[in-house]
């Protein structure tokens, strides 16, 4: 029988994870199927119920609904904790299981496809939303060995990365403002939402200076406005977050179906598809 899958948001419409999981199962020859799932806002359990109780397997959960999968789930995975939000349900017998997969994907994409690997790094982010919190901990267990956050309202930031005792005690990780981030960062990612609205960060040139990659953990059809500003400063490579995208589908997949599909060629044909799209 065909299990049924799902991204639940809100806007879902927009998604990619359809096609991308559609070409995982090709490959894998697994037998499922993956829709999109729009939940009206303040509706979100019961749409969730709803699809597991009429025999769906598992969810993608995408903006608004991370932090509410979080609080839903029965069980959660470590990453899930210390994330304190999900992005991915398995429907088991005891329970919905939840995980998130965002910041292996992050790891992933940056060591595997981009061949940075991240021990012993320097690592700036920018921003302190829920993109940031889902990365700071895989990162660190990545080992990089200075992870700085700096976002637009410094408090953000400072309350981010009290959730992680540990690493500040070892003076590996610190959050504060754009203008006292200081310098000397070999990764730069963007993880504010301000190029959705197409704006530049207002952050200095010089946080890119010696920088050998930025990244930006959103995706476009066209060059994005944060992988601009980063080349436009003089950072020698920016590239935007659709490997993170594929990636953190692929953990999915695996939670899922206990297979770990290719990514590459997935990948692959997605940029080419953005690419047609945006003609
Ligand atoms: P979520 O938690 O859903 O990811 P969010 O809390 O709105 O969303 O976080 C968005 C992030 O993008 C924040 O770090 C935000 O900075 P503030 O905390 O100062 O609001 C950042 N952001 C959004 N627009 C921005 C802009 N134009 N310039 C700089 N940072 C911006």
């Amino acid at each position: 029988m065909t299990d049924r899958y799902a991204v639940v948001g809100n806007p879902v419409a927009h998604s990619r994870s359809p096609s991308i999981h559609a070409r995982f199962a090709e490959q894998t020859g697994q037998d499922i199927e993956y829709l999109r799932l729009l939940a009206p806002l303040g509706g979100f359990v019961e749409a969730v119920e709803r699809f597991r109780d009429a025999g769906g397997r598992g969810l993608n959960v995408t903006l608004p609904f991370k932090r509410e999968a979080f609080a839903w789930a029965a069980r959660r995975s470590e990453r899930a904790r210390v994330a304190a939000a999900v992005n991915t349900l398995r429907f088991d017998r005891d329970g919905a299981w939840g995980d998130n997969t965002d910041g292996a994907g992050l790891v992933r994409d940056l060591e595997d496809r981009l061949g940075l690997a991240l021990a012993g790094r320097s690592v700036l982010i920018l921003g302190a939303g829920g993109a940031t919190r889902g990365v700071v901990g895989p990162l660190l267990e990545a080992g990089v060995a200075r992870l700085t956050i700096a976002n637009r309202t410094p408090s953000r930031a400072i309350g981010l990365v009290d959730g992680f005792p540990r690493a500040i005690a070892a003076g590996r990780l610190r959050g504060c403002g754009f203008d006292d981030a200081g310098e000397g960062f070999e990764l730069v990612v963007n993880a504010t939402s301000a190029g959705l609205a197409g704006a530049r960060l207002p952050v200095a040139d010089a946080l890119f200076a010696g920088a050998a990659l930025a990244y930006d953990m959103f995706y476009a059809a066209r060059e994005t406005a944060f992988v601009a500003q980063a080349l436009a400063a003089g950072c020698p490579r920016a590239c935007d977050g659709l490997g993170m995208l594929v990636e953190q589908a692929a953990e999915s997949f695996l939670d899922w179906r206990g297979v770990r599909p290719l990514t590459a060629p997935v990948y692959e044909a997605l940029r080419a598809e953005l690419a047609a799209e945006a003609g």
